[in-house]
């Protein structure tokens, strides 16, 4: 195991996606956002990152596009009432750009219930952009309980707990540089 994809304690048993395969997935992303023909009108390109977990594939995708690109963030925090069927998402930060003129694409880390990003989009296309899109780093479709698909999805994984490039356990484990499966 190459030194960046060091295991930093033992609730992180293995190593899923390693910081490499990241690095080549996310440049083959930017790459076809860049070519992507929505964009080829010149209108400006929004990228709006969901907080915190997207925050590290953001910074690392925005700079494998080729295309002018301005940045925005929102954060979203999801209630559960009772039964995991009772979903509630609660827009707790959200970008102050007029989308009228612009096309937009949102940014996660991943998508289990599809809940946040089912929400997400429906109030963001209320705006009227140019275009909606949706691009995760990772997508847990075993766990769909709204039907919500992304538009462009990296990595697709089995029903895991993952931490690491930008998503967490209680906070931690959001440096680590690869994806690691996290258990108790
Ligand atoms: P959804 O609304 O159920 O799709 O939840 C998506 C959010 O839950 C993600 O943006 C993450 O913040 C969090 N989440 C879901 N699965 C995981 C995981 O395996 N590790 C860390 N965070 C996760
Ligand atoms: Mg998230």
């Amino acid at each position: 195991m190459s030194e960046k994809n060091t295991l930093p304690d033992e609730h992180i048993k293995r190593v899923l996606i390693a910081a490499d395969e990241i690095t080549t997935a996310v440049a083959a992303a930017g790459k076809r956002i860049s070519e992507d023909e929505t964009y080829s009108d010149g209108k400006p390109l929004l990228l709006v990152g969901i907080l915190k977990g997207s925050f590290v594939f953001l910074a690392d995708l925005c700079r494998s596009i080729t295309l002018p690109c301005e940045i925005a963030f929102m954060a979203a925090k999801s209630y559960y009432g009772g039964t995991k069927s009772v979903g509630n998402v609660e827009i707790t930060l959200d970008i102050s750009q007029n989308l009228s003129g612009c096309h937009v694409v949102i940014v996660e880390d991943i998508i289990d219930s599809g809940r946040t990003l089912s929400e997400v989009a429906r109030l963001l296309r209320g705006r009227s952009p140019l275009s909606l899109k949706v691009v995760t780093l990772l997508d847990k479709p075993s766990r769909r309980e709204v039907d919500f698909n992304a538009d462009l999805s990296l990595f697709t994984i089995d029903d895991l707990f993952v931490v690491g490039y930008g998503l967490d356990c209680a906070e931690k484990y959001r440096n680590l540089p690869y994806i690691a499966e996290y258990t108790t």
